[in-house]
């Protein structure tokens, strides 16, 4: 692929912060990438750009993508990012780091020119690349309503737990999406009766954001999924409120529990809700007490996901596995900042039947190129939200796919 033109510059995400956005010339046309930036990250995600900050890595992408401009590169396969990957190795030991936000980008928007100069979808370029065998639709992840380090201004009363999550079981993506729609619809008298108020606020999700207790939101969830019989699941994200000392100060009801005391608790409510995906239940660093809540909810078919246990590192998620203390994982290109950790790390959840999550950012933009890495890589599910642009983008690109392939 002949590189005409690159261009790195700071554009804002639907949190209006600052985020990147790379843009390819080649001779096949214009692509562009950008990334999305998370509120509730892992301590052991990568930093998303060079230490001087998000403008120096612009800078510094700039000066890669010159050295590029008028060159063949030749990325014909996912795993020929390793050419770049060395380069940027060379470039970043003389100049410093650009970030995994930035490498993510640059790489993403490189994948989107190869797959063109293939004449390939990109959900293809990479699906062919890891001949990862028949093309399956992943089902949504829906985040319903909201709480934790997710609610906006409520001081009062509101959930400990980050995410509700609604999670339909259809054959078709595009009939799972309409019933999310229709369930958050639903949702919304519910969330409103509860919290007496008239207008509901969304959150950066675009789900609802309320100020109910964990067992009061869990209760509106059941509801509505037994109406439009779906599953249910929480992002419980408990890192971001487990104190130093390991314990868990709950506000809604006021309680402070220890890790055991969380086990139990995670095991009762998916007991009492028939939770069918529960995601960081236990703080980033226990893996033993997430192996505890596995062994204890085994045979129930639960998944228990990591997220900020795992940062779509191979080294953690090896190591949650190999320790019992996952049977799911959610996956974001840009914890790790590089697809060809992605990728090491799909072929590891594969050959272990893990259940993989592809997973949005809640300050997102308006690319979709998630929803072609999940087709691409096999994902079981994908976590977009429910309602947005920037979630919906993703969402009806599913449904384009879905819809050409099937
Ligand atoms: P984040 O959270 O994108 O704000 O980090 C999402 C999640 O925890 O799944
Ligand atoms: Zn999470």
């Amino acid at each position: 692929m002949f590189i005409k033109k690159g261009l790195a510059r700071v554009i804002e995400n639907s949190r209006r912060e600052k985020t990147i956005e790379i843009s390819l010339k080649t001779l096949k046309g214009t692509f562009i990438a950008s990334a999305p930036s998370g509120k509730s990250k892992g301590k052991h995600e990568v930093a998303d750009y060079n230490e001087r900050g998000i403008v120096w890595s612009v800078k510094l992408i700039n000066q890669f993508l010159e050295k590029l401009t008028h060159k063949n590169l030749s990325i014909r396969r996912i795993q020929d990012l390793e050419i770049l990957d060395k380069s940027l190795h060379d470039f970043e030991h003389s100049f410093g780091k650009i970030g995994g936000n930035a490498r993510y980008t640059l790489e993403s928007v490189i994948l989107k020119a190869a797959a063109k100069e293939d004449r390939k979808e990109l959900w293809q370029f990479v699906h062919d690349s890891i001949g990862s065998g028949p093309v399956k639709m992943p089902m949504p992840v829906g985040n319903c309503i909201g709480g934790g380090l997710h609610s906006v201004g409520i001081k009062g009363k509101k959930p400990d737990f980050q995410e509700f999550l609604l999670i339909p079981n259809e054959k078709r993506f595009s009939t799972a999406v309409t019933k999310n729609i229709h369930a958050q619809n639903y949702a919304k008298k519910l969330v409103r009766r509860k919290n007496k108020v008239l207008f509901l606020k969304r959150n950066d999700e675009g789900a609802w954001n309320t100020g109910t207790t964990n067992e009061e939101t869990l209760d509106i969830l059941k509801e509505v999924a037994d109406k439009f019989n779906l599953r249910i699941g929480l992002d419980v994200a408990s890192s971001s409120f487990c104190n130093s000392q390991g314990y868990y100060p709950y506000k809604n009801k006021e309680l402070f529990r220890d890790r055991l005391e969380q086990v139990e608790y995670m095991k009762n409510l998916i007991e009492k809700y028939n939770l069918f995906y529960v995601e960081d239940p236990l703080n980033e660093e226990d893996f033993s007490g997430f192996k505890e809540l596995l062994a204890q909810v085994s045979g129930k078919k639960t998944l228990i996901a990591g997220d900020d246990l795992t940062t779509t590192n191979l080294k953690r998620v090896e190591r949650a596995v190999k320790a019992n203390s996952i049977n799911a994982v959610i996956i974001k290109p840009n914890q790790i900042g590089s697809l060809l950790e992605v990728m090491k790390v799909v072929d590891f959840c594969k050959k272990n039947k893990i259940k993989m999550i592809f997973s949005h950012r809640s300050g997102e933009t308006m690319d979709n190129a998630i929803a072609d890495y999940a087709i691409g890589f096999g994902a079981d599910f994908i976590k977009t939200g429910i309602y947005g642009p920037e979630r919906l983008v993703k969402l009806r690109r599913i449904m384009q796919i879905e819809k050409e392939i099937f």
